[in-house]
């Protein structure tokens, strides 16, 4: 049985079909009162280096109504030895020994892969850095079915900021699996990543239809250019905005195509390139009288101006029933982690390559921790490019030169 789930790749749709099952069977329990304490022996640690309601809470809930106990650092930065310059590595080492299973959240990109390494004991992610939230993918889709009875052949807009927001990377994975048509919908320098295109090409065949926003009106979208640093830019007076007037820039795509509109907020605590934009009210009920009646609209939560709270009385709007599936999706994930069901992950091969190049991603986690291998795995059809093992992120090689050690198997 695989020990970690880091991304949504790690999980065949068999293996979703089971937890969606499981989540069901749990759900009818919870809504019978039905006693459940399949984890009553069971210690669940959740290890959080980033701010989070919806997944710690969830993930404690879920434990609580298993019947298993929890171990909880809400901000391992300040309160753990963290805060005294303890490595990722090390802080794992340590908490394997305290818990049956770990769910962790971590601001690098791959952290949750490295620590998945070197545990002994389940690690399941709850978002690392800009790369991957699987467990909030699981919800998505699972609220999907749900509230549309299949996901196949639906034309489904990803809406926001793609590049930084790492539930739309593993939604567009988990949307691919089930054959969804996927719509991207950004502005100007917030696009899905291209590593994430690559990998929905090179391993599911599918191609992400770009547009720039959706058919509302809008008239301007002000982007701040922060000054003097980057890292300032949630101070007053430190900011210069420009705005940009959108009519002749702005591709727009009809919401009456969609099926669901799943919408992001700018991932603000992740841009240190200098650039910041604003969205404004990229949903609201005006536009929302031009979308279909059974369509729905759907937000990973926490919103911020890019969905108006006018929405919220429209039965389309999806989000806090997503919320709440959060409950029965994570009960599911750990019973299945903790080996409780009776049901076998499958086991796949990766051939990893070790090259000497550091990965290009400035935040991946190889970057923090100076004696961890640069490991690769080869991008299908596109010749000397390979994705950091950890991370994702693509760099060009020529193995025949640059490669240093040969293939290696890592067995999930
Ligand atoms: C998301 C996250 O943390 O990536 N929140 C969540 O887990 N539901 C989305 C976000 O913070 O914008």
């Amino acid at each position: 049985m695989t020990k970690y789930l880091v991304s949504i790749n790690d999980l065949s749709v068999k293996t979703i079909e089971k937890i969606f099952s499981l989540a069901d069977n749990f759900n009818s329990k919870l809504e019978n009162k039905e006693p459940i304490d399949i984890c009553k022996d069971k210690i669940m640690a959740t290890m959080f280096y980033e701010s989070s309601t919806r997944t710690r809470m969830s993930f404690e809930s879920a434990m609580f109504r298993l019947g298993g106990k929890v171990i909880s650092s809400a901000d391992m930065g300040s309160t753990s030895a963290v805060a005294k310059g303890e490595s990722l590595i090390d802080t794992i080492k340590v908490v394997q020994n305290y818990a049956d299973v770990i769910v962790l959240r971590h601001f690098n990109d791959g952290s949750t892969m490295l620590a998945a390494e070197n545990s002994d004991v389940p690690i399941i992610s709850g978002g690392d850095g800009a790369h991957e939230h699987p467990t909030q993918t699981l919800c998505d889709l699972y609220t999907i079915l749900k509230e549309k009875g299949t996901i196949k052949g639906l034309n489904i807009a990803l809406c926001g900021d793609l590049k930084y927001g790492r539930t739309v990377h593993s939604l567009a994975y988990g949307l691919a699996k089930y054959e969804a048509n996927i719509f991207s919908v950004a502005p100007e320098g917030f696009e899905l990543p291209e590593y994430v295109e690559h990998r929905l090409k090179s391993e599911y065949g599918r191609e992400v239809k770009k547009f720039k926003k959706l058919d509302e009106k809008i008239d301007s979208l002000d982007v701040f250019y922060p000054t003097p640093h980057p890292t300032q830019t949630s101070k007053a007076g430190r900011k210069k905005k420009i705005t940009i007037e959108t009519e002749s820039l702005f591709p727009m795509v009809p919401i009456e195509n969609f099926d669901a509109v799943y919408i992001t907020r700018i991932q603000m605590e992740r841009i240190h390139d200098g650039k910041e934009g604003v969205i404004s009210y990229l949903v609201n009920k005006e536009l929302l009288k031009k979308a279909k009646n059974d369509s729905i609209v759907m937000h990973p939560l926490p919103r911020r101006d890019e969905l108006s709270y006018d929405v919220d009385d429209d039965k389309r709007a999806a989000y806090f029933r997503q919320a709440a599936y959060g409950i029965p999706i994570r009960m599911a994930i750990i019973a299945l982690f903790l080996g409780l069901v009776d049901f076998e992950i499958e086991k796949k091969d990766i051939e990893i390559f070790t090259i000497s190049k550091k990965c290009p991603n400035s935040n991946c986690i190889t970057t923090t921790h100076e004696n961890v291998q640069n490991k690769y795995i080869k991008v299908n059809g596109l010749p000397n490019v390979y994705r950091c093992f950890y991370c994702d992120q693509e760099t060009i090689q020529n193995i025949e030169s640059k490669i240093d050690q040969t293939q290696q198997t890592w067995e999930k």
